[in-house]
């Protein structure tokens, strides 16, 4: 899949998207400007924008209003990566160093609570409400969310239905707000609205639990380690998956190791690898991405049948594969 012709498609919309992302940064603050000049060296895949604008797009003209839903929804998950390599004790991300290594844990936070003010500043200036309870509400569910899985991380008794709680609330959140605050401004067509809610929500899924398969899969390149969610004392759907099928004897001793590791053990993560390999937690993490990416293409169907339409599906489509 060419992602940069899809961005080709959509080129006025894009260049004004990363014009008021770049302008909104600006500080007097040389630490701050170095810190962002550092984030703005290496992108990200900036997938939320990309999704707000297309949606917008089958939908009609975007203008200035939708184009900040887009940079707001960069902009919060910069803020939340910040925020998230600290809690994470992540020492790399895009392929560098994390601020939070590179600087330290405090700037790290404190920049996230900078781009989080930046970003609901934009809003602010837009002067709508409705738009501002969008984001307003991803940021206290992201919240909840990551701090559900730190409560879970102590207990190490995550369930299938914690698991996908945890995932909605601190990313799908953020996916819904993203599109269903662009699509806001363009239709007034509740149905639309909700739908396009509905396909954020299960793309969401489908993307967490595709970065979870991922941390099981050391050979793909992703620009962050593998193993990390395991030494953070983090169950997730491959583990999950395993740890269901496998004997209580096995699945004791797994936990156990769980629960006694000291930070960055490389062996509990080895451990786990073998677990989830042998009782093809992978596998059924897989299918059930496939899932989630069925119920957000049926979504789809509410948009017009356009080009801007055809990229989402594509899109959708990408994120279900198993390869890339
Ligand atoms: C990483 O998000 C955090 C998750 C929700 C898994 P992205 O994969 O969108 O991060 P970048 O912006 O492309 O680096
Ligand atoms: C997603 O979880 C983080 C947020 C939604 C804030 P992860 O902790 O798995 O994200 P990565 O793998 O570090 O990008
Ligand atoms: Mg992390
Ligand atoms: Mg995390
Ligand atoms: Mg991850």
């Amino acid at each position: 899949m060419d992602i940069k012709s899809i961005r080709k498609d959509i080129e006025k919309e894009w260049n004004l998207f990363e014009e008021s992302l770049k302008g909104a940064l600006l500080s007097n603050s040389d630490l701050l400007n170095s810190i962002n000049s550092y984030l703005m060296e290496s992108n990200g895949k900036q997938i939320r924008p990309l999704l707000a604008i297309l949606a917008s797009k089958a939908l009609g003209e975007p203008g200035r209003l939708t184009i900040s839903c887009a940079v707001v929804s960069e902009m919060i998950h910069t803020a939340t990566l910040l925020h998230d390599d600290v809690a994470d004790d992540s020492k790399f991300r895009r392929g560098k160093e994390t601020v939070q290594s590179k600087f330290n844990p405090a700037a790290s936070v404190l920049t996230g609570d900078y781009w989080l003010a930046r970003a609901l500043t934009l809003i602010v200036n837009e002067r709508d409400m409705v738009v501002m309870s969008y984001f307003t509400k991803a940021v206290q569910e992201l919240a909840e969310g990551e701090l559900f899985q730190m409560q879970k991380a102590s207990t190490l008794d995550t369930t299938e239905e914690d698991y996908y709680r945890i995932i909605a609330q601190k990313t799908s959140s953020l996916f819904i707000a993203a599109i269903q605050s662009a699509v806001s401004t363009m239709s007034s067509d509740k149905r639309v609205v909700e739908c396009m809610g509905k396909y954020a929500y299960h793309l969401g899924l489908a993307f967490q639990i595709k970065d979870d398969i991922f941390d099981y899969a050391p050979q793909m390149n992703t620009g962050k380690p593998a193993g990390g969610d395991i030494m953070e004392k983090k169950l997730t759907l491959p583990l999950i998956s395993a740890l269901n099928q496998a004997g209580e004897d096995e699945r004791r001793e797994m936990l156990n190791a769980v629960r006694e590791a000291g930070p960055d053990d490389r062996e509990l993560a080895q451990k786990a690898m073998r677990l989830v390999e042998k009782y093809r937690g992978k596998d059924v993490a897989q299918r059930a991405l496939e899932e989630q990416c069925d119920m957000a293409l049926k979504c789809l169907e509410v948009l017009p049948d356009n080009k801007y339409r055809a990229h989402l599906a594509t899109l959708t489509k990408y994120m279900g594969s198993r390869e890339s």
